[in-house]
């Protein structure tokens, strides 16, 4: 069964040891060769208990944790928004590969990617595991962990795809948190990252971060059912006033409305600009990237970038490049 071969990539977080073989298809825990035991009763396997979290790691798994098990469902929209993610993966190429989706949320990107890989693991450091290993029961080959990125305890080199879709600019180090997730990477693995993007040049979308940047001093503190409250009447404002108007502007060819930011939103349901509207103020931690920021990532842990598009935020698809020594 593949989910225990994934299973075995993995060594207690607390001594380093193997995990004892498990027989039963759904074990209510694991035991290391040293007696740790970690609980995996609930759909996914918790291994959040041995790394203590810092104050602001606290903060954005609490801030996660009550997103997506609040927007919890998957919807017919994410498929719209999988295909601008995975716009520049070969999905053929994934066949017999082992995959990591880190910091999964409720899994609905990680859907997309489990059928055309052989195993893939998804992790969140925060309770949206419990949605995710919800959204992701059908999938026999994806194995739910809870766990930080940073200390995946996989040896290296064991993975061939890892994505990070929205996750690494909610970190307080995401440079840190990029090269634990390169370390992981197989000879040739690649590895899917999604970044926001910050705007070289003034404009509307700069403008408007700003406005946000302002708001978000407040936001990230009001607890998050009034922040729910507050998103509702937020997020319409924008949706008629950028986002309908925007797609008015497309349709009937006035320009300087076509440009419009959120066009990614445009013939998209309301709901999925309420849910990012809650993201994005309630998120703590928010970093942002120039592509001339970017680029070095790369170059420093050995990457080849196969693609780089900023739209709204960049996707960049890069692997291990064939000098590297790993
Ligand atoms: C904006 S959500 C994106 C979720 C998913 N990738 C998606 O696009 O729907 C960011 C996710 O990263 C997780 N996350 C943030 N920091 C993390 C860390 N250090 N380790 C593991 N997960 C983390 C959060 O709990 C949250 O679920
Ligand atoms: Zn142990």
């Amino acid at each position: 069964m593949v989910r225990r071969r994934l299973l075995e990539l993995f060594a207690c977080p607390r001594c380093g040891d193997g995990f004892a073989p498990v027989d039963d298809p759904q074990p209510s825990s694991v035991l290391c060769a040293r007696g740790h035991r970690f609980p995996f009763d609930r759909g996914y396997l918790d291994l959040s208990g041995a790394t203590p979290s810092d104050g602001t790691t606290a903060r954005t798994f609490e801030s996660f944790g009550y997103e997506w098990n609040t927007f919890d469902d998957v919807r017919d929209e994410d498929s719209e928004f999988a295909e601008v993610y995975f716009r520049d993966l070969d999905m053929t190429s994934l066949q017999g590969k082992i995959g990591l989706d880190a910091g999964c949320g409720k899994g609905r990107y990680t859907r997309f990617l489990a059928p055309h890989l052989q195993g893939l693991v998804a992790l969140d450091g925060s309770s949206a595991v419990e949605a995710a290993a919800r959204n992701l029961k059908s999938f026999d080959n994806v194995l739910v962990v809870r766990a930080d990125l940073r200390t995946v305890p996989v040896a290296p080199g064991s993975i061939d795809l890892v994505t990070c879709l929205g996750v690494l600019h909610h970190l307080d180090d995401p440079r840190a948190g990029f090269g634990s997730l390169v370390r992981l990477l197989a000879p040739s693995g690649r590895i899917l990252v999604y970044l926001y993007s910050r705007p070289a040049q003034f404009g509307a979308r700069r403008l408007a971060l700003s406005a946000a940047g302002v708001f978000r001093a407040a936001t990230v503190r009001t607890p998050h059912r009034l922040l729910r409250l507050v998103s509702a009447p937020v997020a319409a404002l924008l949706y008629l006033g950028v986002v309908r108007l925007g797609a008015f502007g497309q349709r009937v060819g006035i320009g300087p409305l076509a440009r419009l930011p959120m066009a990614g939103y445009r013939g998209k349901p309301f709901r999925s600009l309420l849910l990012d509207t809650f993201d994005r103020l309630s998120a703590p931690v928010e970093h942002r990237y120039l592509w001339e920021e970017l680029a070095p990532w790369f170059e420093e842990e050995g990457l080849v970038v196969d693609a780089a598009r900023d739209e709204a935020g960049w996707f960049v698809l890069a692997h291990r490049g064939p000098k590297d020594p790993a």
